[in-house]
């Protein structure tokens, strides 16, 4: 499903007045008849008790005022506040003031902090308050009176019901300006907004219904994807050859582990084997490759050596896989290698030892190029196989040399620009994992749970990715349907009576095998 930012939002809208001849006051009737028949429908003493409805001076607002207009007509108790003046709307905003007005409404302006005590009192007599502030037009951080009003009426624990966004979130990154009115419901017109799908936006929203408001979907289908939510309709899930073999399904080479980590090394074999490639081999160091292979039954290991001088380590690594690995289908490097001494030279070595097969890199792997610092794109520019990078926050702001506030405060922007400038396939994970193309798409993965919030997660992402593209998978079908696998097992775990706290990653593996069968029998 695509989402929207803000333009081309606005574009859908101007097509439809332009073209197919709707007003933009229909537009917005259609919009606040959406909203109030929600409302009706979600809050159970509308008739009964004050409804608070706070609009701003652009078209939000004037979606407030139909839905203003329509619960008095449906003798609610209403009361309207508007942040600004009533003499500087314009437009549908203005016209739908009028018939507000016009029918016996009455509005109270505010703009100063005097009135704050008034707010925290209306707001307080209230069974909800509708947030018509600010839409996809918020363009800067919010401040002074409004942000002082949204902070009380956050700290009363009144539900919210958003009118398209809630007021103060970034419809184009889901990033807060300045401050934001946290919503039970937001109910938006046609199609979502990317700011409702990325966090800390996305944790503001509540529950998100989507209202048709004449827009036809054509117009919002000739919109460029640039991001669209991580579903998997548009994908064609590869059949499997109901006569093939082990050869046929691929070799993946997992490079991983180390003592003390040989959960990581484990972690991602069980969860690519359970994708179903034909052969899964780990090479980890030899002092940890007793107890992988103990724990992996079904898995191959080759033993990586750590005796002698360390500043051979990389080489003598090096040597060892070329000479005990025939050419693998696919590559994962990095969950639990460790940062020792010039193993970045290894892992760098490996990625362009085989161009031409998809290769994931996690984890240590990550930090090994960190330290390299700006080679990535070097590696690229070598390599015609994928190469794919599931970095989580922290893994990624090392690799750009940012802080993890910095990542975090925009991560689309962030994951899409990196992506694209060293052409690759990038994960960035989280709860909401963004997965960036290196041709400047991006799709949102909501799928998933806390669960997914703890150690040997991330390796089994590793593992699940690149078990499917062993199997010869597209790099986005494969990265896509990888994503979408783990945070799907994470909640049919939790459907399953498992509680999210204290979900182990390797309860997700018969999860992961069922689901995939759903997946590939449609
Ligand atoms: N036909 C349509 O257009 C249509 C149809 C259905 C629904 N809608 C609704 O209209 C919304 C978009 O309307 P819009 O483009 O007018 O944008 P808006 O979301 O209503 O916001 C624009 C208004 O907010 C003000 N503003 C922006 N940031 C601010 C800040 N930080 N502090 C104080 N004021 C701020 C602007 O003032 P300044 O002018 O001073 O910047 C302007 O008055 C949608 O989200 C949707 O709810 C529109």
């Amino acid at each position: 499903m695509k989402l929207l930012n803000s333009e081309q939002m606005q574009r859908a809208d101007h097509r439809t007045i332009e073209e197919v001849g709707l007003p933009g006051a229909v537009l917005m009737e259609n919009a606040g008849a959406g909203v109030t028949r929600i409302l009706k429908n979600r809050c159970s003493q509308w008739r009964t008790k004050q409804i608070l409805i706070l609009a701003g001076g652009g078209n939000n607002g004037g979606d407030g005022f139909v839905i203003a207009r329509r619960l008095l007509q449906s003798e609610a108790k209403v009361s309207l506040i508007l942040f600004g003046k009533t003499a500087k709307l314009q437009g549908d905003a203005l016209l739908h003031f009028n018939v507000f007005k016009n029918i016996g409404g009455s509005i109270r302006e505010i703009d100063s902090p005097q009135q704050l005590s008034k707010i925290q009192s209306m707001a307080a007599h209230s069974c909800i308050v509708v947030d018509a502030v600010f839409g996809t037009g918020l363009i800067r951080p919010v401040s002074g009176v409004i942000a002082q009003s949204f902070a009380i009426i956050n700290q009363l624990d009144i539900p919210v019901l958003a009118v398209d966004l809630p007021s103060g979130v970034c419809a184009n990154s889901g990033r807060i300006l300045g401050c934001a009115l946290k919503a039970r419901w937001t109910v938006t017109f046609g199609v979502e907004k990317i700011g409702h799908r990325i966090y800390p936006g996305a944790g503001l929203c509540g529950e998100i219904i989507t209202v048709p408001i004449g827009i036809p979907d054509q117009f919002i289908d000739i919109e460029q994807h640039t991001v669209a939510r991580n579903q998997l309709e548009d994908l064609t899930i590869p059949s499997r050859k109901s006569d093939g073999h082990k050869g046929s399904f691929g070799h993946l080479l997992i490079v991983a582990g180390g003592v003390g980590k040989e959960g990581a090394a484990s972690l991602t074999a069980m969860g690519a084997l359970r994708t179903g490639p034909g052969l899964v081999t780990v090479a980890t160091p030899e002092p940890s490759r007793q107890i992988i292979a103990s724990k992996l039954t079904e898995a191959m290991t080759i033993p990586l050596p750590v005796e002698g001088n360390q500043q051979d380590l990389a080489t003598n690594w090096l040597n060892k896989i070329l000479d005990s690995a025939i050419k693998p289908s696919a590559m994962a490097i990095g969950p639990g290698l460790g940062t020792q001494t010039n193993l970045n030279i290894c892992v760098q070595a490996l990625t362009l030892q085989w161009k031409d097969i998809p290769i994931v890199l996690d984890a240590d792997a990550l930090n090994l190029l960190a330290i390299t610092g700006g080679e990535i794109q070097l590696v690229t520019q070598q390599r015609s196989a994928p190469l794919i990078l599931t970095p989580h926050p922290g893994e990624l702001a090392r690799l750009l040399q940012l802080t993890v506030p910095e990542i975090q405060k925009d991560r689309l922007g962030i994951a899409v620009k990196t992506a694209k400038e060293w052409q690759i396939w990038l994960v960035l994970k989280g709860a909401d994992t963004i997965i960036a193309a290196p041709d400047g798409r991006a799709w949102i993965n909501d799928n998933g749970n806390s669960g997914l919030a703890s150690g040997g997660s991330g390796d089994l992402l590793t593992g699940i990715i690149a078990g499917l593209l062993t199997q010869g998978w597209s790099p986005e079908t494969g990265v896509r349907c990888g994503v979408w696998l783990h945070g799907a097992a994470a909640d049919a775990a939790v459907v399953d009576g498992n509680s999210e706290s204290g979900l182990l990653a390797q309860d997700l593996l018969p999860y992961i095998i069922k689901l995939q069968s759903d997946l590939m029998n449609g």
